[in-house]
């Protein structure tokens, strides 16, 4: 600095001091306001948003991918893009700790390096025009950290290619040209610094440009295997018994109540122990219950459950059958109000629908042998149409006949396949359907098998016209009379 730009800044800094405001109380008490408001967004945040819990670890699960919070993500990226490197890009280290200490380090020395003194943004574009760069690369890198980069024997995917354009090469050009023109910057002059912020300008708008290339043509990222994160004890009881009936169902009934097993291969005609006895849930503690599912009884015939032994459930998973299983079947727990998914009642004269009465009642009951991969006549109940069109002997339903075949088994007759003769035992084979299921699932195929409650009332009768069986309104509705 020259000696009477020294003199002019002096003076400034001195006026300013007489007219400024103090660090005490002035100065404090506005950051204390900030700080305050601040404090009062994040308690209102965590009050009526919070942060959705994740699933639990689980060491058994090779496929997870840890990854930082977002506000590290940049570096995650970063260290990705950098491995692309050929040579250079396998020591690690480098990327790791090397250049961000860098960075640190140039941020403590910055105030000796730059001189510069104005402060107005027009005088400094060189610092600006790198903290432009720098700033809309972190931006780019966390955007696109999602998506994954991958180096073959063949050298980088197109895909790979374009991350590194926009992570690596682009920025590192940006720099060098600004920091370059800033020693020519003197035989430049004006030149020099429309050189800094174009660059700026264009580095970071090709940055932006080609990341967002990178987003367009990324392969969506596939669902997360997880399905459910339960977080309250409702929620975790609730999804347990999803969960039972569509895994446990078929060898251990809807209720855990055992039996002599049908309909299951290699276990036909064992006689199942009833695992909703006081018996069983005094004498396993949750763990045991956790390590039976997990492991399974492999030389009984209950094949391991636990992704850690070859099964398909999680750690959490398996935690939320157990938590179905006490709160449900031990009598010495008490269920949470509203923790029962039950199959809702019918009103006399109601008009059951898919949607309200008979997708629960099938999901409990029907859906652990009557889906894919399982022995059941190709008869798959795990949505509307399925239910109404596959079987080997489709149609099982017709509408209004009270002679179909899905009805005749659920009322504990056999059937006969026409094609081969085989039987079709009764429906579920172990233990019939409670009557009052029965009622809803007959209703639903007498009155025409509707979907949704909207279709199901318009087929209800009214009950002045049609009291059928049922009690009759004790009141009944008075026409208008115009
Ligand atoms: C393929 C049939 C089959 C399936 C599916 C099945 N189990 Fe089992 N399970 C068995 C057999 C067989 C036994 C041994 C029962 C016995 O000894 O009477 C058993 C035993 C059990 C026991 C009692 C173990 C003990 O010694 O107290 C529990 C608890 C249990 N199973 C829970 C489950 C749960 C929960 C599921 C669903 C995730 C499930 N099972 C799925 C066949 C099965
Ligand atoms: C324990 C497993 C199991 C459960 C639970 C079960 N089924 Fe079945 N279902 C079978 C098997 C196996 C067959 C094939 C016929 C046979 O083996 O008797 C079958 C066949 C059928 C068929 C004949 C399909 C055709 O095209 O031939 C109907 C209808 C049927 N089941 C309805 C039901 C209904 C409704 C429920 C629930 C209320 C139910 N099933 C529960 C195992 C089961």
């Amino acid at each position: 600095m020259k000696e009477e730009q020294k003199k002019t800044v002096l003076e400034k800094y001195k006026i300013a001091l007489q007219k400024g405001e103090r660090f005490w109380p002035d100065s404090i008490y506005k950051d204390l306001l900030v700080s305050l408001a601040i404090f009062i967004v994040l308690i209102l945040l965590a009050t009526f948003l919070g942060v959705p819990g994740e699933p639990k670890a689980d060491p058994s699960d090779t496929a997870y991918v840890p990854k930082p919070e977002w506000y590290f993500l940049f570096l995650f990226k970063f260290l990705a893009v950098y491995g692309q490197i050929p040579l250079l890009g396998k020591i690690e280290w480098i990327a790791t700790a090397a250049i961000p200490a860098l960075v640190i380090l140039l941020l403590f020395v910055l105030p000796l390096m730059d001189k510069n003194p104005y402060r107005h943004y027009s005088r400094r574009i060189m610092a600006l025009s790198i903290m432009a760069v720098f700033v809309t690369s972190m931006v780019v890198l966390t955007v696109i950290s999602g998506i994954p980069t991958t180096s073959g024997n063949t050298g980088m995917s197109a895909m790979t290619l374009l991350q590194f354009l926009t992570g690596l090469v682009i920025p590192i050009m940006a720099y060098i040209i600004i920091v370059g023109s800033s020693f020519l910057s003197n035989k430049l002059k004006l030149l020099g610094s429309r050189l800094q912020k174009w660059t700026a300008v264009g580095g970071s708008l090709s940055m932006i440009v080609v990341a967002g290339v990178v987003i367009l043509i990324a392969p969506p990222a596939a669902p997360s295997a997880e399905v459910q994160v339960a977080n309250t004890l409702t929620e975790q009881i609730i999804a347990g018994q999803d969960l039972y009936s569509l895994n446990c169902v078929q060898c251990h009934g809807a209720d855990g109540e055992g039996g002599i097993i049908s309909g299951v291969q290699g276990l036909e005609g064992f006689n199942m122990k009833a695992i909703h006895s006081q018996d069983e849930m005094y004498t396993r503690s949750d763990e045991t219950l956790g390590d039976i599912i997990s492991y399974g009884q492999p030389n009984l015939g209950m094949q391991p459950f636990g992704k850690s032994y070859g099964g398909a459930l999680s750690t959490s998973e398996i935690d939320y059958i157990v938590a179905f299983m006490r709160y449900t079947w031990d009598d010495r727990s008490v269920i949470p109000a509203g923790a029962v998914s039950t199959i809702p009642e019918l009103n006399p004269g109601e008009v059951p629908s898919w949607d309200v009465h008979i997708q629960p009642l099938v999901k409990r009951y029907c859906v652990s042998c009557h889906r894919t991969g399982r022995q059941n006549n190709n008869y798959l109940m795990t949505s509307y149409q399925e239910m109404l069109t596959t079987g080997d002997n489709a149609p099982l339903i017709t509408a209004g006949d009270p002679k179909s075949l899905l009805l005749t088994l659920i009322n504990g007759h056999e059937g006969k396949d026409p094609v081969t003769g085989n039987v079709i035992r009764q429906m579920p084979p172990t233990k019939l359907l409670d009557p009052k299921y029965v009622d809803m699932l007959t209703r639903w195929v007498m009155a025409g098998m509707p979907q949704t409650a909207k279709e199901a009332a318009a087929l209800a009768p009214t009950p002045t016209a049609t009291p059928t069986g049922g009690v009759a309104p004790a009141v009944p509705t008075p026409t208008p009379t115009p």
